[in-house]
């Protein structure tokens, strides 16, 4: 099915949503399609010549077909590196999904694809009684799951699937990241979560220790429709 663009989640914080995001929109233009970045709430940032900056909204930038203002790609970010609605309660702001869509439907005119990094999992909450996943719905767009390739992914991964499956929400695959280069038995851990997921395995990033990392697409389908 063709899609306008992606919501990269993940199965915790620091795990390289923003690594896959890196990639993807790479892997897009390398396929002739015109990208965007978007961060919709970011926590974490700094005061850069008068305007708050978060480090995931810079990669997304740099990897973004045209430049973008931080205003277009990230409408919400808050200065500590904390749960992103307790930084929205103590800045007295309100996390508002329309004004979210919008930001979103204005960046849309101008690209192929969009994509799209939540902040930390798909139930981290963003405001008193919303969740990542309600954004998620709002914006009706599918999902990626980046597991983060330690000890522990397997239950991660399947409950984050089993989370969005059961809202209705269309999950496009999922992305095995491997962050623990020491990590035990990792094939048979892949081997595992492949015959367990219900969704396709669309890619696998090795680990690397460099800035530039590189991405081995086994399912090439969202890269081409
Ligand atoms: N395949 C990899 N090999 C080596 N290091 C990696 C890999 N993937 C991610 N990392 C490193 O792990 C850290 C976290 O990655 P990243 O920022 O992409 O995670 P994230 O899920 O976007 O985090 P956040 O929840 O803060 O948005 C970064 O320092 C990144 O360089
Ligand atoms: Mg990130």
């Amino acid at each position: 099915m063709m899609t306008i663009g992606w919501f990269v989640t993940g199965t915790d914080t620091e795990i390289g949503k923003t690594t896959f995001s890196t990639l993807l929109l790479d892997s897009l233009k390398e396929n002739g399609f015109k990208v965007v970045g978007f961060k919709p709430v970011a926590s974490g940032a700094k005061w850069i010549n008068g305007e708050l900056i978060n480090d995931d909204v810079n990669q997304l930038r740099e990897h973004s077909t045209n430049h973008y203002t931080t205003n277009q790609i990230n409408p919400y970010c808050f200065e500590p590196a904390i749960a992103p609605h307790i930084a929205a309660k103590e800045a007295q702001v309100n996390i508002d999904f329309e004004l979210i869509k919008r930001s979103f439907d204005s960046l849309i005119g101008n690209v192929d694809k969009v994509v799209i990094e939540g902040a930390g999992g798909i139930l981290v909450p963003l405001h008193d009684h919303l969740l990542t996943i309600d954004l998620c719905e709002f914006l009706a767009l599918p999902v990626i799951i980046v597991v983060g390739m330690r000890l522990g992914c397997i239950n991660h991964a399947l409950l984050t699937e089993k989370c969005i499956l059961n809202r209705g929400i269309q999950v496009s695959g999922w992305v095995a990241n491997c962050v623990d280069p020491n990590m035990s038995r990792y094939s048979e851990n892949l081997k595992t979560l492949t015959q367990l997921m219900t969704t396709p395995l669309l890619a696998e990033i090795p680990y690397q220790n460099t800035n530039k990392k590189t991405i081995t697409w086994l399912n090439k389908e969202v890269l081409i429709k």
